[in-house]
């Protein structure tokens, strides 16, 4: 397993280029199977978990291919030969779910192993299947595996999600544009991710209004045709760079970047004592003298502050003048990475789903092990502002939802390298 040493106190300055967002790209790719035309994503990013669905839709039949080594998939479900989502798959990335609701729309039948726990909690997938039943899907849980069928084709009707789910709003928004009559999903997540969709799909030919909003509201149509759409940037990759400055000190523009996208998050930086600035190519931050200063954040469903932000942001916490507060408030389970920012230092409490963090004036390098996708990315940040060599290993995690990282901040000075186990 490939490690990734961080040796700290250099400060950051360059440009860094964001990639197409991880989390859009995975439900873009299973819209591929309402349509017998084909559909081409442009700035994907090249991430393992984009291969995860590419073999996932490979298996049931779907061509893949990548080209432009990666950041275009060329895809058709031309030919949908099989309609079972092996365990085998879905168990190494839990967006596999996200096959369901297009499967079942387009053929009336499909099967998806359920996705089982994973490393920040529980995570169950119960609200996708409601928001499918609404749709007049009949379920059968048997041997771990979805069995779903809907014989004469899902027929529309009104969801209102009990708590937001970006996952189960996609499955649910994908379903209902092959449905019969007028969907109406409510409580509906509002994350990018989901307009990104919507707005592939609505080039696909689906009539699709009010996302971004609470209240989605599908008109079923007979078919959806072929498109080609390009991936929203990913605002997490450009809120964890945003953080890199932030944390090393120096001046990075994230080219790519757009306000809205992380504006929650920006408004915690400002607040910290960092310079966030709109430039014509993306957003420029900067941190020039001192620590930054503490700033208390909770979790919520976008426009809030995204949890896939906060094990990083809990980075920058370390090292702040004060105490700040950090409440996760979607996942139960999501702080594994504060015992490994100890291990370098840091001074942090966690209560249940609140972590209380004091600053110290610098973190130490140390070994530490990442548990998470995110929290790995948070321990590499971490790193960056401490004194020696940190060694961060298990970042197969990092591989899922971040490409070149060591390439992406060497550029702007940092001294980081992958160390390659065979
Ligand atoms: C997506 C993102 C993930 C991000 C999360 C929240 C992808 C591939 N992943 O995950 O990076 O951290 O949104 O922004 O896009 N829940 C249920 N029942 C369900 C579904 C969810 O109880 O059927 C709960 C979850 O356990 C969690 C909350 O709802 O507590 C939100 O989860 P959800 O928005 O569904 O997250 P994902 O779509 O899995």
């Amino acid at each position: 397993m490939d490690s990734i040493i961080v040796r700290g106190g250099s400060e950051l300055h360059g440009e860094i280029p964001i990639a197409g967002a991880k989390n859009a790209c995975l439900t873009l790719m299973p819209a591929t199977l309402l349509s017998d035309e084909p559909l081409t994503l442009t700035n994907a990013p090249r991430l393992s978990d984009i291969r995860t669905m590419t073999e996932l839709l490979q298996s049931l039949g779907a061509e893949v291919t990548s080209l432009q080594s990666g950041q275009v998939l060329a895809m058709s479900s031309h030919d949908l030969n099989n309609h079972t989502a092996d365990y085998d798959i879905v168990r190494k990335m839990r967006a596999s779910i996200l096959v369901l609701g297009p499967m079942l729309a387009r053929d009336g039948h499909a099967v998806v192993s359920l996705p089982g726990g994973c490393a920040i909690g529980a995570r169950p997938v119960d609200l996708h299947l409601r928001a499918l039943e609404a749709l007049g899907a009949e379920l059968e849980l048997k041997d771990g595996y979805v069995h779903a069928k809907a014989p004469g084709g899902l027929k529309g009707g009104t969801f209102e999600f009990p708590l937001v789910s970006v996952g189960a709003t996609e499955n649910a928004l994908m379903a209902a544009t092959l449905a019969k009559g007028t969907t109406v999903l409510k409580n509906a997540a509002r994350e990018p991710e989901i307009v990104d969709l919507a707005r592939c799909l609505q080039k696909m030919g689906a009539q699709i209004e009010g996302e971004g909003s609470g209240t989605i509201t599908i008109q079923g149509v007979d078919r959806l045709h072929g498109a080609t759409h390009p991936v929203v940037t990913d605002r997490i990759e450009l809120g964890t760079y945003m953080l890199a400055p932030a944390i090393a000190g120096g001046s990075v523009e994230c080219l790519g970047g757009r306000m809205e996208l992380v504006a929650a998050f920006a408004e915690k930086l400002d607040a910290a004592g960092v310079s966030v600035e709109e430039t014509d190519r993306g957003l420029k931050v900067t941190r020039r003298n001192g620590r930054v200063d503490a700033v208390d954040v909770v979790t919520e469903p976008f426009p809030g502050f995204p949890t896939d932000l906060q094990a990083q942001m809990m980075a920058l916490m370390c090292t702040a003048a004060g105490t700040s507060v950090l409440e996760e408030k979607i996942f139960e389970n999501r702080f594994m990475h504060a015992p490994e920012l100890m291990r370098m230092g840091a001074q942090i409490d966690v209560h249940g789903g609140t972590a209380t963090v004091t600053g110290v004036e610098r973190l130490k390098g140390a070994p530490v092990m990442a548990t998470d996708l995110r929290a790995s990315v948070s321990l590499i940040l971490a790193g960056l502002a401490a004194e020696g060599e940190t060694v961060v290993s298990r970042v197969y995690h990092l591989d899922r939802g971040y490409e070149r990282v060591e390439e992406k901040l060497g550029a702007c000075g940092a001294h980081i390298e992958r160390v390659k186990e065979t």
